[in-house]
């Protein structure tokens, strides 16, 4: 299930809103600038498809934002179980950081985490299957994908290159729990 934990940034146990309601997800999000949808894809996909076979299959969703915010080019990254590269990769996405670009996911298998720090909140958002989500350029945030790493999602952006990692150096990800996928 989709769901968003929002907590203080200094004392991540200390819980102002734990929910599932996605409606309320939609609204606490866009309350920091922040996006989430649902996307559907034309038709049902095998697991594993191919990544030109998952764009064709989203290519309204993807064509409809590009329209509405601007965006230029879409691509799919993969993680599949024990990957050999995942513990490197989740330790470059858990450390905070900014993007020069919107950082746009939409999970097509699998699930993972965002931790969004806005202020003095911290907004752990989980997405899965069908969840589009968005991250405004500039907004510290950290994104992890659990211990074994499995996800498949969609980027969406404005350039390529846009959305390399800046890092904060600040802590805060480390007093955060980190992503656990349900059982
Ligand atoms: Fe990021």
């Amino acid at each position: 299930m989709t769901r968003l934990i929002d907590s203080s940034a200094t004392d991540p146990t200390d819980v102002r809103l734990d929910t599932q309601d996605f409606d309320v997800v939609v609204r606490e999000l866009a309350a920091i600038g922040a996006r989430i949808e649902r996307w559907k894809a034309t038709h049902p996909l095998p697991p594993n498809a191919a990544p030109g076979e998952i764009l064709a299959a989203y290519a309204p969703e993807i064509e409809r934002l590009k329209r509405e915010r601007g965006y230029t080019a879409a691509d799919i990254v993969s993680i599949k179980p024990n990957n050999p590269n995942w513990p490197a990769l989740r330790q470059k996405f858990v450390e905070e950081h900014t993007h020069h670009d919107d950082e746009v996911r939409n999970f097509v298998e699998g699930s993972g985490a965002f931790y969004i720090h806005a202020g003095d909140r911290v907004l752990q958002v989980v997405g899965e299957a069908g969840d589009l989500l968005s991250v405004p350029k500039g907004t510290p945030h950290w994104f992890d994908g659990g211990d074994v790493g499995d996800f498949t999602c969609i980027r969406v952006f404005t350039d390529p290159a846009g959305w390399a990692a800046h890092y904060t150096g600040d802590p805060i990800w480390r007093t955060f729990p980190r992503y656990e996928k349900a059982a």
